[in-house]
């Protein structure tokens, strides 16, 4: 309840921007007291909202935290129209290894899961993914599609596709794809996909895309070697970013870019995005596989969404899998 009590005030305090929230009136509305709602701002102050308090006018939101917060995030899930089932966990091991929970024990779809902090977050090729720092964004989104499991690699390239349109398009972060799954901009990571499946009779019964996206980290509390090959939104932009606000519009473009694969509408943009962010176009590149590292030139990707790379040779070859370094480095 008072989360419910919180979310309502936020809500109302968002409306009221760039003015003033009269304490009687929102008191009237949610029938509470006005040291009720007191208590409730001093709360979300304490959380690390700025909410300005003067006598005759009112509260005033200054700014929201800098790090996920469950009443402020579901506040911008309800402003922006998101429906699916959503669970907010401070701090856990993995959304991914949640959502797999969560399936198990039967969970509704769609679902959303996100953290302020993981303690064991996962990485594609079982690597790690760093997630202690809070100021970031670590989600899950799960599904139950009936998809051939052949198709997988396109939907993750289309989900991180459309992730980068949303952060140009709605909010000029110039995030570009690097195949297969992370985004990247001015040639360090940002953000990174991992897709895990549930495969029945070749049918994908269970999909997890868990989505770990750097927002307003403080570089130095990284490792360095994270620190050498990736960096975080606020960084890029010299400002903190609404990070709330971001998460509740990548909920609603991802939920968005689901129904468009599954109902095969996203085929009519695809091309388009692809041509737009992916940011080894025509470049030269070293792909690193379990069968070592092979150099050549990216000519595009083929239907079921394998890179295809021109060699020395002349061959074009396939490549399901692999990490990529750009010759001459990662900006683009
Ligand atoms: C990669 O680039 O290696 C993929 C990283 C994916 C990280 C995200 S954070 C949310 C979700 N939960 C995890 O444990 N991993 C993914």
């Amino acid at each position: 309840m008072s989360q419910d009590i919180n979310i309502a005030i936020v809500t109302a305090l968002l409306d009221a921007q760039p003015g003033y929230l009269s304490g009687s009136a929102i008191a009237d509305q949610l029938a509470l007291s006005r040291v009720s709602i007191k208590a409730h701002m001093d709360q979300l102050k304490n959380e690390g909202s700025q909410i300005e308090a003067i006598r005759n006018r009112g509260y005033r939101l200054i700014s929201l935290p800098d790090s996920l917060h469950p009443a402020v995030l579901e506040a911008m899930l309800q402003r922006e129209r998101v429906a699916a089932e959503f669970r907010f966990f401070d701090s856990i091991d993995s959304t991914n290894s949640e959502a797999e929970r969560e399936l198990a024990s039967g969970c509704p779809t769609p679902l959303v899961i996100a953290a302020g902090q993981q303690t064991k977050g996962r990485g594609r090729l079982g690597r790690e993914w760093f997630s202690e720092d809070k100021g970031n964004i670590y989600m899950s989104f799960v599904f139950r599609p009936h998809l051939a499991p052949s198709r997988m690699q396109r939907f993750t390239l289309w989900m991180g596709l459309e992730l980068c349109a949303e952060l140009n398009d709605q909010f000029g972060l110039p995030l570009m794809l690097k195949w297969p799954n992370d985004l990247i901009a001015h040639g360090k990571k940002v953000a990174g996909i991992l897709t895990e499946a549930r495969i029945d009779a070749d049918q994908t019964r269970d999909l997890v895309l868990g989505c770990g996206i750097n927002i307003n980290s403080q570089l130095d509390n990284w490792p360095e070697e994270v620190r050498a090959r990736a960096t975080s939104l606020s960084e890029i932009q010299g400002m903190r970013l609404e990070i709330n606000q971001l998460a509740a519009a990548l909920i609603r473009r991802g939920l968005s870019a689901y129904d468009a694969f599954i109902d095969e509408s996203y085929v009519k943009h695809f091309d388009a995005h692809w041509h737009r962010f992916n940011v080894l176009e025509g470049k030269t590149i070293t792909i690193t596989d379990h069968h070592g590292d092979h150099e050549g030139v990216i000519e595009g990707i083929d239907e079921s969404g394998s890179l295809l790379m021109q060699d020395s040779s002349t061959n074009l070859r396939a490549f399901q899998a692999g990490d990529v370094t750009l010759s001459g480095g990662l900006k683009p």
